[in-house]
């Protein structure tokens, strides 16, 4: 029996303002890439079915499950993960700082997934109410059922957010 070898691509990949050249198999997954090509371990894969929301990053600015996209096709995007969500000084990014604050935290998991989404939903609701909030994560699955802490993250982060947008008063 001969081994068939599979046919490879050269795709340069933008994740968190930096660009890396890798070379993948058509039907690497973006999800899997991240973490072995690029060593980015930040985005966790739980699912691989687009299910529980572990993977999410961010495509464009939008939520996308990196476990539902080639890394062949993501070339075109300017993509974040949870490694690009703290400052340009370094310090915690206000999702970050929130989920610190308010112990949004348990295993940790799917904490990636849910700061990704969040980091694009209060863009989108400067102002979420908590009925917001619960609507904002509902595609994200937390095993250590966690969710009341992760509320009161997504409200806090926005008001951290508001406080740091430019022309704020600090
Ligand atoms: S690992 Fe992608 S949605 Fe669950
Ligand atoms: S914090 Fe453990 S799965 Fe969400």
């Amino acid at each position: 029996m001969t081994a068939t070898t599979e046919e490879t691509y050269d795709v340069r990949l933008r994740v968190n303002g930096m660009a890396y050249d890798v070379t993948v198999p058509a039907r690497r997954l973006l999800s899997d890439a991240l973490r072995h090509d690029l060593g980015l371990t930040g985005t966790h894969v739980g699912c691989e079915h687009g299910v529980c929301g572990a993977c999410t990053i961010l495509v464009d600015g939008e939520p996308m499950r990196a476990c539902l996209l080639l890394a062949v096709a993501a070339q075109e995007y300017e993509i974040t993960t949870v490694e690009g969500l703290t400052n340009a000084d370094g310090s915690l990014g206000p999702v970050q700082q929130a989920f610190k604050d308010c112990h949004g935290l348990q295993c940790g998991f799917c904490t990636p997934g849910f700061l990704t989404t969040i980091t694009a939903g209060i863009k989108e609701n400067p102002e979420p109410t908590d009925d917001d909030a619960r609507e904002m994560i509902a595609g994200n699955l937390c095993r250590c059922t966690g969710y009341q802490n992760i509320v009161k993250a997504v409200t806090r982060a926005a008001e951290i957010a508001r406080d740091d947008a430019p022309g704020s008063a600090q």
